[in-house]
């Protein structure tokens, strides 16, 4: 079985083992290939899908790779695919499950496989080599700098990003384009470059490397990204569309996008798209 085979069939149910027995049907493998393997275990109240993974791994399996840190939803790491729908193993409930039914774990498609529920996700890091810092401009004259509160609120939701990278795993520009990660950087790091071009403070233009080298027209915002978030981050339509719309201004309306930028650089910037 290869990667692209690692995918169940979409089933979710709200009904819970609280008691009795649950299985956990686990793909096991690396870049070679794996298989699906089940476990069964008594289920305990109140368990979210990691705690039952790591018993899996303390009583089942001692070689059983995974990913995870806080175990509280904020580090990002333990993403994966909970019966066909990718999300974070440590903030999904087993009580989100029907008693009986095997829940199918699978580590995320787009990247490549490490180990078992593992995958190699440095392609976001090389991305994240390329956006450009935070680079504000020159002091107001007293020496401060000045925001105005609407500009702050704009791009507090991008700030809440734990790099969890499911919604660049949803994005089917890479999930079944491996050829398209070349040219394209993804939701995560529309939000990331969202960020720093509404940054009131901030005087990097990035339009012109989204459009030539992030691949931003390659998204055709299906929102898919936006429906995975964990932060319930407006991915699509607060950070790429604003971003779409900015990059058209830039190339087939050059003065608006001028007016803009002076207005950055004077202090006068607004919440305008
Ligand atoms: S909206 Fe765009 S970035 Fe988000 S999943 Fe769809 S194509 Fe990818
Ligand atoms: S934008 Fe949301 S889904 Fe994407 S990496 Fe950040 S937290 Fe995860
Ligand atoms: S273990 Fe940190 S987000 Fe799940």
């Amino acid at each position: 079985m290869n990667q692209n085979d690692r995918q169940p069939a979409e089933t979710q149910d709200k009904n819970g083992p609280a008691t009795g027995k649950v299985t956990l049907r686990i793909w096991r493998g690396d870049e070679n290939g794996g298989e699906f393997k089940d476990y069964t275990l008594d289920a305990q109240e109140g368990e979210v899908v990691l705690d039952v993974v790591h018993r899996v791994q303390s009583e089942h399996a001692g070689d059983l790779s995974v990913r995870w840190n806080c175990k509280a939803g904020k580090c990002g790491s333990c993403s994966a695919e909970i019966n066909g729908v990718p999300k974070l193993m440590c903030m999904t409930r087993m009580s989100d499950f029907s008693s009986g039914e095997p829940i199918t774990i699978t580590p995320m498609r787009t990247f490549p496989i490490i180990r078992d529920l593992v995958t190699d996700v440095s392609f976001n890091y090389e991305i994240a080599k390329k956006v450009p810092p935070f680079t504000p401009g020159p002091k107001e004259p007293d020496g401060t700098y000045r925001m105005a509160q609407r500009d702050i609120d704009r791009i507090q939701e991008f700030h809440k990003c734990i790099e969890c990278f499911l919604c660049q795993n949803v994005c089917h520009v890479i999930r079944d384009h491996e050829e398209n990660k070349a040219n394209y950087a993804g939701p995560r790091f529309f939000v990331r470059f969202a960020a720093l071009e509404m940054h009131p403070l901030n005087t990097n233009n990035s339009l012109g490397l989204l459009k030539e080298e992030m691949g931003i027209g390659y998204c055709n915002i299906t929102k898919c990204c936006t429906e995975v978030c964990p932060e319930q981050i407006h991915i699509t339509d607060n950070a790429i569309i604003p971003l779409k719309e900015r990059v058209v201004t830039a190339n087939y309306d050059p003065l608006a996008w001028l007016v803009t930028k002076i207005r950055r650089k004077t202090g006068r910037n607004t919440s305008s798209t």
